[in-house]
């Protein structure tokens, strides 16, 4: 579908019965989960806008700062590529840091969230004349093939540590499908939170305004519309700590009381303080993630940090 010359959308979103399956199938598990995309809804997009501005939130405002700072570091090893490829594009809004700078010829956002990455994409587009904007709605957690052809070395950037969201495992064979994306001559630009005092950690995801309260809440909502399911939202509380052992916050949602929940023509029975597992994010030390960089087949690999070691930009090449 196009909107303009240089606009293309191609719409390729998970099918409603794949979703309602894996939906169903967390739900009715012994151990209750969610997978984290079901939190990108449009309300759930723009209150995850609202984290990345929050103080105790450090990540996005780290990440961006250690982008701008080292905009000439990075411009070179990247090079000249005239594709820049974006998974988890979100609101667009560190990239436009690397498209002045890179210059490419075609951006390719890629995101779940259909509405948001339209109006990114839309954006961009106005903003910049020479740039032709191919967005891709599609569920980049699952192996996928690119919808046009791959003339050159492309360049693809996964910021904002979302690589957390994987298990370890999960994470690595995400980085060898890049890798095979990128082929030889590519490269790969990706944040990742780093292991760090837990005090901290725990802050960031038990913000004092609870606006992370509502964004793990918000997946009930969206699942409620998308489902037709009737979860009462008072009827679960947030909860977010570091499990130090698997080196990641999880996230859950625990049930306040006895209680039934229809979901998709089917019931669902929640105890008093059962939880619904809804989030991983995985912190990584600098040798977990050389070594995993390794592992995926990349041969060059460079790291910038903040001075306080929190984040980390990786370019992953060769
Ligand atoms: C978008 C996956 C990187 O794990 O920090 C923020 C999502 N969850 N607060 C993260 C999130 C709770 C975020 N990622």
């Amino acid at each position: 579908m196009a909107s303009s010359p240089s606009l293309l959308l191609y719409d390729n979103p998970p099918e409603q019965e794949d979703s309602e399956i894996q939906v169903l199938g967390g739900l009715l598990a012994v151990e209750k989960s969610i997978s984290p995309k079901f939190f990108y809804d449009e309300e759930g997009s723009k209150l995850f806008t609202e984290i990345t501005r929050l103080p105790e939130y450090y990540l996005t405002r780290t990440e961006l700062a250690l982008l701008r700072e080292n905009t000439d570091e990075i411009g070179e090893l990247v090079g000249k590529s005239s594709l820049l490829i974006e998974y988890g594009s979100g609101n667009s809004e560190k990239i436009r840091i690397l498209l002045e700078r890179i210059r490419p010829k075609i951006y390719v956002p890629i995101d779940i969230s259909k509405n948001y990455l339209t109006k990114a994409a839309d954006a961009l587009n106005d903003e910049y004349p020479w740039l032709e904007v191919r967005a891709i709605c599609l569920d980049y957690t699952r192996e996928f093939e690119l919808p046009f052809v791959v003339e050159d070395r492309p360049i693809a950037f996964f910021p904002g540590s979302s690589i957390g969201n994987f298990s370890r495992d999960g994470a690595l064979q995400f980085l060898k499908r890049v890798k095979h994306l990128v082929g030889d001559g590519g490269g790969l630009l990706v944040g990742v939170d780093l292991k760090k005092d837990i005090n901290v950690l725990n802050a960031a995801y038990n913000d004092a305004n609870g606006v992370t309260e509502k964004f793990n809440l918000n997946i009930l909502c969206h699942l409620n519309r998308e489902f037709s399911g009737d979860f009462n939202l008072s009827g679960f509380s947030h909860l977010a700590e570091y499990n130090a052992q698997e080196g990641c916050i999880q996230m859950f949602l625990k049930s306040k009381s006895d209680q039934l929940v229809n979901l998709a023509g089917h019931e669902i029975y929640f105890d008093k303080g059962e939880t619904i597992h809804t989030e991983n994010s995985h912190k990584y030390s600098l040798a977990e993630f050389h070594e995993m960089a390794d592992a995926a087949g990349f041969a060059q690999l460079r790291c910038w940090r903040d001075a306080r070691n929190w984040f980390a930009v990786f370019y992953l090449g060769g």
